[in-house]
């Protein structure tokens, strides 16, 4: 492939501003295969993304996304047996968890994780200790307005709306380059939806990538550039979003939508 070629031509063409390579994968998974002790249940995930794009990725229940995600951020449970995992260079199949917390992947899980006995502000403080180049505690009230009113609040006693915004303004506080949200919009109301979806799109010129699973698949298609469907552990199918939209045979078949 002339990857090599497409991506200089990228750069002769772009300005020396913070131009998105469109061409050349920033994230990569080649034939990932994890495991539940014996249980196989990521049976040879392949997926491309580009640099500022959002993947939905989606699939019935148990179709293997939560356990996608975990193999990604490389939690040892499930346990990657085989593949590769590529961000921006980066062999991350070859890290452990902290370290593919610190080359840049940021898993925020369907419980979210807000720390107990700790304040918003504290929460997104302690996230900062991180190594790397967070948002500062300025830029994330101005992009999360919700969170700067209650700062001094305890995370725990926030909204579902409003943990799962305290989540993504953590990850956002760390050196984040591919977000993976589980769920995020489970249980939360429209305009809340609405707010999580303003802030994940205006993420995207910043060159952060998303991965996004969520029962909601017509909202995480509406917002995604690409598609993902998983069955029992395979990909069932990859392409753009509006390909998903577009067929129903398809949204029928694994979306029941
Ligand atoms: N901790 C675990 N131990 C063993 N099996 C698990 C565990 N977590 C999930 N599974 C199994 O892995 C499969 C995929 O689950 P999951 O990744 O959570 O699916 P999804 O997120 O698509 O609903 C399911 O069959 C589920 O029962
Ligand atoms: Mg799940």
């Amino acid at each position: 492939m002339s990857s090599v070629a497409m991506q200089s031509e990228t750069i002769a063409a772009g300005s020396n501003t913070a131009e998105l390579d469109t061409t050349r994968p920033f994230f990569s998974v080649r034939d990932m295969h994890a495991y539940y002790g014996e249980s196989y249940i990521v049976q040879g995930v392949s997926l491309d993304i580009r640099k500022g794009e959002i993947l939905a990725l989606l699939g019935r229940n148990g179709a293997g996304k939560t356990s996608t995600l975990r193999t990604i951020a490389r939690t040892d449970n499930p346990q990657m047996r085989q593949g590769e995992i590529w961000l921006d260079g980066m062999p991350i199949h070859e890290m452990s968890s902290y370290q593919a917390a610190r080359a840049g992947i940021q898993l925020v899980p369907e419980d979210r994780r807000i720390i107990q006995g700790l304040t918003v502000e504290e929460n997104i403080s302690l996230a900062k200790v991180a190594p790397g180049n967070g948002w500062s505690l300025e830029q994330i009230y101005e992009s999360f307005p919700r969170l700067a009113e209650r700062r001094t609040q305890e995370g725990v006693t926030l909204s579902g709306g409003e943990q799962q915004m305290l989540a993504i303004a953590r990850a956002l506080a760390r050196d984040l380059k591919l977000l993976l949200l589980d769920e995020p919009y489970e249980g939360l109301a429209p305009v809340i939806v609405h707010e999580i979806e303003r802030i994940l799109h205006s993420i995207k010129p910043l060159g952060i990538t998303t991965i996004i699973v969520e029962q909601n698949a017509v909202a995480a298609l509406k917002l995604a550039d690409r598609a993902v469907i998983l069955d029992t552990g395979e990909v069932a199918f990859a392409g753009t979003a509006k390909e998903v939209l577009d067929n129903a045979d398809l949204r029928h078949e694994y979306l029941a939508i």
